[in-house]
């Protein structure tokens, strides 16, 4: 029986060490690099980069991993069969785009020829294999809801195309304005890597009992998803429909007032906001607030609207409840006027944070211990079962 109490939530609880990122309020780092200088200046094949093999490429190693990535973009044909069969599940909605990206990511797992092997080189050819492959799983998803042929379904996309314009090629057919791809781009930089968050944490504890980098992966797919994690961005963007919808096309202040005192009264969690650890605001917000608010303008009125609404609110849960919106709720709107489909937001969260993921799985197995910490037992006094 311990005395001490238990810390709700592991809040502040230093869990371990890690050279892969600082979460501080000061600032985002991923492996020295700040996360505002990564945005402006890097792509996400650097930043995916420096987070699996552990430094800046130069022009020969960013090509080798370019090449690298696109060579295994393509997914095996058991994959692609099971997301046609998933088809009816998604539509009938039992299953949703991220609990079908988790099984591929499972299937894939199965027929990985290095599965079994926790090795420092295997894990990061797993990580690559991974990393190539989350997109497709993502634009092939989205073609059969949408009904529609699969896109390059035996190459995984065009060539020619970065990471982040192939995602949004493989989920729509059409390649993406320079602007889009740019912007998805720094999103992907933006949601690689947060230190020890749940779904990473997740991925930790998993791995630490020395299973492999897809169960630990999977696990962290399941993680993400919730709304108080990934799953954010896209209960952010259904909030704000709902507001929409409440109060009509347009945004009288006096009718967004009411309904966020209604919210507050119904004590809603509202999506998108706070985060355990930023307490003056989430560095990554501003950031990706300003690209998405920027594509809404060339866009039209209707889109600035939404971006406008979404700055009411943050306005009211900043002046009222000292809460700052957090990544999500920034992503929501921006994906929103890029029209990709809602239920692929936290799918997309994957996407880029399975660079951060097998960057941690990679440093678990490398310097390992089991994660278990104790409990402190509240339940009923010693009593004897034929007492
Ligand atoms: C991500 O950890 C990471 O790094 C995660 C992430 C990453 O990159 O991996 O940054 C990504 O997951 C961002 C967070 C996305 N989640 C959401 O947007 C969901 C809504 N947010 C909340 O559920 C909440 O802010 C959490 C879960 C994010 C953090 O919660 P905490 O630290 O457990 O804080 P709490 O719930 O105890 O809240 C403290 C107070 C409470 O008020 P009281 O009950 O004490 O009066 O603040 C209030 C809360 O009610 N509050 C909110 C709120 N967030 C906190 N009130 C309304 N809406 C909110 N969103």
């Amino acid at each position: 029986m311990t005395t001490a109490t238990a810390t709700k939530g592991l809040e502040g609880i230093i869990a371990g060490d890690t050279q892969i990122c600082s979460v501080e309020q000061g600032a985002l780092i991923y492996r020295g690099y700040e996360i505002h200088d990564l945005a402006q200046h890097a792509t996400f094949e650097e930043v995916a980069h420096v987070l699996l093999v552990g430094h800046k490429p130069d022009a020969k190693e960013l090509q080798f991993f370019k090449d690298e990535l696109i060579a295994n973009r393509a997914l095996p044909t058991q994959v692609v069969d099971f997301l046609h069969a998933a088809g009816p599940m998604l539509r009938e909605g039992t299953a949703v785009p991220m609990d079908v990206l988790r099984t591929a990511v499972s299937i894939l797992g199965n027929m990985d020829k290095e599965s079994q092997s926790n090795s420092a080189e295997a894990n990061l050819r797993k990580a690559k294999r991974l990393t190539a492959k989350i997109p497709t799983i993502i634009g092939h998803m989205q073609t059969i809801i949408d009904g529609k042929e699969l896109v390059a379904p035996n190459t995984g996309g065009d060539a020619k195309l970065s990471h982040a314009a192939n995602l949004l090629y493989l989920m729509s057919g059409k390649k993406p304005s320079t602007e889009f791809a740019h912007v998805v781009d720094v999103s992907l930089i933006l949601y690689a890597e947060h230190d020890y968050n749940a779904s990473t944490f997740a991925s930790r504890v998993i791995s630490a009992t020395l299973s492999d980098m897809h169960g630990a992966v999977t696990g962290a797919i399941a993680a993400l998803k919730g709304p108080l994690h990934g799953g954010a961005n896209e209960a952010a963007m259904e909030m704000l429909r709902e507001i929409r919808a409440d109060i009509g096309p347009a945004n009288d202040p006096a009718k967004i007032e009411a309904w966020m005192h209604k919210a507050f009264a119904d004590k809603r969690k509202l999506m998108g906001f706070g985060h355990r650890v930023y307490k003056n605001g989430d560095h990554r917000a501003p950031i990706l607030h300003g690209l998405g608010r920027k594509i809404a303008e060339g866009r039209g009125p209707e889109f600035v609207r939404l971006f406008e609404l979404g700055e009411k609110v943050e306005k009211i849960m900043l002046d009222e409840k000292q809460i700052h919106p957090n990544v999500d709720f920034p992503c929501g709107m921006t994906y929103f006027v890029m029209d990709i489909p809602v239920p692929q937001y936290t799918p997309i969260f994957v996407a880029s944070r399975i660079t951060g993921w097998c960057a941690h799985i990679m440093e678990q197995h490398a310097n390992n211990r089991l994660i278990r910490p104790i409990a402190n037992y509240t339940g009923p006094k010693l009593k004897k079962w034929n007492g």
